[in-house]
């Protein structure tokens, strides 16, 4: 099998408060996007990369991205989930249905080229697939519904923190996001929808320093872990 690559970046950014989305903030005058994708293509392993870009992005031409020819985009939908699926169809016509799938978010550029190697040698073989995932770190706290009382210390020894890159297979993931949506489950990640599908994803351990840039803090921190990595 092929191993496509797809990068949600139709997002807008509103827990950032930027006047524009996140992905084409800069680091080191570089765009977020950019650097984001030119990590991940800095792996050979790739036949193709799908890049779901919002209905009004005036920006992507700026990229330097848009002139490399691994690179195509759609139009992406109005949430996550949406996006990855237009970016499954829009690979449709070059995929095989057990070709593999890495979807990555935009706005994860610290992605190290080691986690990434080793995600696609661990699951290589695997039937499903899975995800990079860091264990939680903080002592985790359950109230009551609805209110600020500890019930419960919650045992974090077996909880992980999903990251991305995810990897699936395409039309496992395609139909899986599908039915998802159709059923308005919560999908949060891909792993979400393969597990609602009924099937077992499996978890590659990886840096807790693959942020996604969320809030306005985050940026100085990735261009913090950028600088050592
Ligand atoms: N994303 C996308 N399409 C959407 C929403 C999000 O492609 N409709 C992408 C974002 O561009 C980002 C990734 O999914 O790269 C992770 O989403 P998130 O961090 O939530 O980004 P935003 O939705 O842009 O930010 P916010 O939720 O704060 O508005
Ligand atoms: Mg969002």
């Amino acid at each position: 099998p092929r191993y496509w690559l797809i990068v949600p970046a139709a997002g807008s950014g509103q827990r950032m408060r930027a006047d524009w989305p996140k992905q084409y903030l800069r680091l080191d005058q570089r765009f977020v996007l950019d650097i984001t994708l030119s990590r991940l293509l800095d792996n050979a392993a790739f036949a193709g990369c799908m890049v779901a870009i919002g209905p009004n992005d005036q920006r992507w031409p700026q990229t330097d991205a848009s002139r490399d020819r691994r690179i195509s985009t759609c139009i992406g939908g109005a949430e996550r989930a949406e996006s990855v699926l237009a970016a499954l169809d829009a690979l449709s016509d070059r995929t095989r249905e057990d070709d593999w799938v890495l979807v990555h978010d935009a706005a994860r550029p610290c992605l190290h080229p080691d986690d990434l190697a080793r995600l696609l040698s661990e699951l290589q073989d695997h039937p499903v697939g899975g995800l990079l995932a860091t264990p939680v770190a903080d002592t985790l706290k359950r109230t009551g519904p609805g209110n600020h009382d500890v019930e419960a210390t919650v045992d974090r020894r077996d909880l992980w923190r999903a990251l991305t890159p995810q990897m699936f297979r395409f039309l496992a993931l395609k139909q899986a996001l599908e039915s998802a949506i159709d059923s308005d489950y919560p999908v949060t990640d891909e792993a979400s929808a393969i597990e609602f599908a009924g099937q077992i994803p499996c978890i590659v351990e990886g840096r807790p320093d693959n942020i996604k840039i969320t809030v306005p803090a985050d940026l100085a921190l990735a261009g913090f872990i950028l600088k050592r990595t």
